[in-house]
Formats: structure tokens, sequence, C-alpha cells
């Protein structure tokens, strides 16, 4: 059977692709190869998804998935000259297209994606850039490709930094905040354990209401803010703190940061 993606890292993304793939029958699992260079790494695909090819070496394959760490990601791309793909995604946080092209044999089409970490359960959400040769039929690729964990949106390059910086980073930002409060129920009387439970499904069933709802997220907080209420205490403590800021400042921050470590 020829292979039709060849997934470079299997580790957390790149096992939670695979996952993705076989469970959405993105693909037979025959045709489907995993080049990992840890021998741990290979022992978990081969066992949790029996008939996928685990490979040492490259193989030929229809596209590539590169989900190694940025710090290796240009050496694992010098070492598919053996075996060239025509298009290559890669999930590798902060390298651009244009580098990722030089360390590539010629003529390989790149594309880049910021996803999250909500992907390792199928509710992540990508963006998705092309680089200079890559074409419609490569975005749609490598949107089929992450598709299988969760939702995807196209855009320009030059955004990808900032996409870093919001749905890279958030769900750190969403964890800190469920802390803060779990430590706030803690520090009120509550049980730890129940304090967990309600703030996890406050966050879960918010986010579901801000979905489904269509709502904006100003109406649905309104909503909830009765005049001289208890609510309108506890926004008025938050404003004062300047959380609003925070986030403003976190996701400035994050973005630059993102822009450093691609130069
Ligand atoms: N985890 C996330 O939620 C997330 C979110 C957004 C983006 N990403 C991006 O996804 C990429 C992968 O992250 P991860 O958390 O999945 O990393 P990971 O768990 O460390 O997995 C990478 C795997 O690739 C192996 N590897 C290293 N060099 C290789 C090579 N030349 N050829 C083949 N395999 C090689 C690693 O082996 P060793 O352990 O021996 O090095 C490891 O098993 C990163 O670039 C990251 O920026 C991840």
């Amino acid at each position: 059977m020829s292979t039709k993606l060849l997934l470079v890292g299997g580790g957390r993304m790149g096992a939670a692709l695979l996952g993705g793939l076989l469970n959405g029958s993105w693909a037979d699992p025959g045709s489907l190869a995993v080049l990992d260079t840890d021998a741990g790494a290979r022992d978990r695909i081969a066992a949790a998804h029996p008939g996928v090819v685990v490979v040492t070496e490259p193989v030929a394959a229809d596209g590539v998935v590169l989900a190694v760490k940025p710090d290796v990601a240009e050496a694992a791309c010098r070492l598919l000259a053996s075996a060239p793909p025509p298009r290559l995604l890669s999930v590798a946080a902060g390298l651009s297209t244009a580098r990722l092209a030089a360390a590539l044999p010629p003529g390989v089409a790149v594309v880049r994606a910021m996803p999250n970490t909500p992907a390792l359960i199928g509710a992540g959400v990508s963006a998705i850039s092309g680089g200079e040769t890559a074409v419609s039929a490569d975005l749609d690729w490598a949107e089929s490709v992450l598709a299988s964990v969760g939702s995807v949106v196209r855009l320009p390059e030059r955004y990808l930094d900032v996409v870093t910086g919001l749905s890279g980073s958030g769900p750190a930002y969403l964890f800190l905040v469920a802390e803060a409060l779990i430590d706030a129920g803690v520090m009120a009387g509550l049980p730890a354990e129940i304090s967990r439970d309600l703030v996890v499904g406050t966050l879960v069933g918010s986010a579901r209401l801000l979905a489904e709802s269509g709502d904006a997220p100003g109406e649905l907080r309104a909503a909830v803010t009765s005049p001289a209420g208890t609510t309108a205490a506890g926004i008025r403590t938050l404003e004062f703190k300047a959380v609003r800021s925070a986030f403003i400042e976190a996701v400035a921050a994050a973005t630059e940061r993102s822009r450093q470590l691609g130069r």
C-alpha cells in the first residue's frame, strides 16, 4: 500500500493527529507511517495503533506532517532529502514557511500551522498559512489533516505570531484562571474537590453557552450582572484589578515573544 501520509514526530501532538486521522477514517492505518527517533514513542504508536507503519528513516509519501520540537524541525526537514514529499504541513511553533522551505529539498510546498493543546482531545483550533509555493490544494490538504483534531482557520502568515499569542497560548491563560478560581473557592471555605468540580463545570458550561448562543460575551456577562448584585460586586473588583488589561498585555507579550523566537 502506498503511504498517504508520513508523520515525522509521534509525540503528544503527532499522536493526537494520528488518532484524529484514524478516528475520522481520513486514511487506512496501513497508509499512514510514523517516523520517530525515540524508540519509546515508536513503541507507544505501534501499541496504540496496530497497522500503522512505524519507521526509523523517511519513506516516500503523498504528504508529510512535521510534529517535532522547533529546535530539531530544520534538521528533520533536511533528512527528508532521501524521500522528498510533494507537500509538508508543519505544526512546529514559530518556524516560518521560508525557513522550513530552505531546509527542505526544492519543490516541497510548505504549509505552517499553529494548533493548540485541546487538539489532544479533538477540540483544538488551528490557524494555517501557505508558504510561497503552496497552492489552494495544499491548504485544502492541510485543513483536512488538522480538521481531524478540531476547527481550522486560514490566515496570511503575518498573523501567525498573534495566533500563537492568542489561541496557541490561550489554553494556558484559561488554566491559570481555573487555578485561581479553584484557589478562591478553597480560600472561601469549599473543599478542594468541590471547588474544582464547580470551576470546571462553570468553564465548560460558559464556553458552550458562548459558542452555542452566538451572543457576544459582553451580553452574556450583562445577563448575569444584576444592578447592585453579587456579580456586579465581583466584576467591579476584576475591573479595579485591571484583569481586562492584563489579558491584553499577556497576548501582546506572547505575540512579541513568538516574533523573537521566529527570528
Ligand atoms: N503539544 C502541543 O499541544 C502543541 C501545540 C501547538 C504546537 N505544538 C508543536 O508540535 C510540535 C511537537 O510537539 P510535541 O509536544 O508533540 O513534542 P514531543 O512530544 O516532544 O514529540 C516530538 C517527537 O519527535 C521525536 N523526534 C525528535 N527529532 C526527530 C526527528 N528528526 N525525526 C523524527 N522524530 C523526531 C521526539 O523524540 P525525542 O523525545 O527523542 O526528541 C519526540 O518523540 C512542536 O514543534 C510544538 O511546537 C505542540
